[in-house]
């Protein structure tokens, strides 16, 4: 069985505050990104890792690909980074898409969504909702969701690579945008599987939790 990871990271964001987007900050002593590409890369089933960046990043990161890391020019928009990734894989079964600021993913975690995926067609790792959720409009709360409905999408989202494809393609000729592509998925008609997804994979947004992540390698790092 194969698997192929995309990142996207072509994102320009600063929303993180600095100059540099949020996965290329630094978290012990090297960019965020390279924390969760190294991660893949210690995963045997991983074959291709593809990282969609900005354009004008290329040059700089070309340098530090190994042979089973391939960065791309990202597109518009993260899907259509997505898009440009997927053009990189022909032969593996599974393609994960995970977030460029998620570095505490474990293997459990990664492992359980890929045998989903083969199960059903595509799995993805959710925790519970704590808060209660609110739709608002303006400053006035319009309804109330029932929480126990309710289910916090992770990464890595794991698709069997046909099923991705077709979705992807889809939601082009559609004029569908989307930031979640199990979201896609859905929408299309697919069985999307949800397995139990770790408080520790959380994302890196804000300056506070990279305080979090930087506290949290050190730990690893004891233990390991
Ligand atoms: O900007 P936002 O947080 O929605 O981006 C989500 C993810 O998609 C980020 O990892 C970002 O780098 C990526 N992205 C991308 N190509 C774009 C825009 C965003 O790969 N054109």
């Amino acid at each position: 069985m194969t698997v192929s990871v995309i990142v996207p990271a072509a994102g320009l964001g600063t929303r993180f505050g600095g100059e540099l987007p949020k996965q290329f900050q630094s978290l012990a002593g090297k960019p965020i990104l390279l924390h969760v590409i190294e991660r893949f890369l210690l995963d045997e089933n991983v074959a291709r890792v593809v990282v969609p960046v900005a354009e004008q990043l290329l040059p700089a990161v070309r340098q530090t690909a190994s042979d089973r890391v391939v960065f791309v020019a990202g597109g518009e928009s993260r899907q259509e980074s997505v898009m440009r990734g997927l053009e990189m894989i022909e032969e593996s079964e599974i393609v994960a898409v995970h977030d460029a600021v998620r570095p505490f993913f474990t293997p459990e975690t990664f492992h359980g969504a890929v045998a989903a995926a083969r199960e059903f067609g595509v799995a993805l790792p959710v925790l519970p909702v704590n808060d209660t959720i609110h739709v608002v409009n303006e400053d006035v709360v319009m309804h109330t969701l029932e929480r126990s409905t309710l289910a916090a999408a992770q990464t890595p989202q794991c698709f069997q690579t046909e099923i991705l494809r077709d979705v992807l393609q889809r939601a082009q000729v559609d004029g569908v945008n989307t930031t979640d592509e199990a979201g896609l998925a859905v929408r299309y008609g697919y069985t999307v599987k949800i397995v139990a997804g770790d408080p520790m994979n959380f994302k890196i947004t804000r300056p506070e939790d990279l305080a979090v992540a930087e506290a949290l390698i050190l730990r690893w790092s004891k233990e390991a």
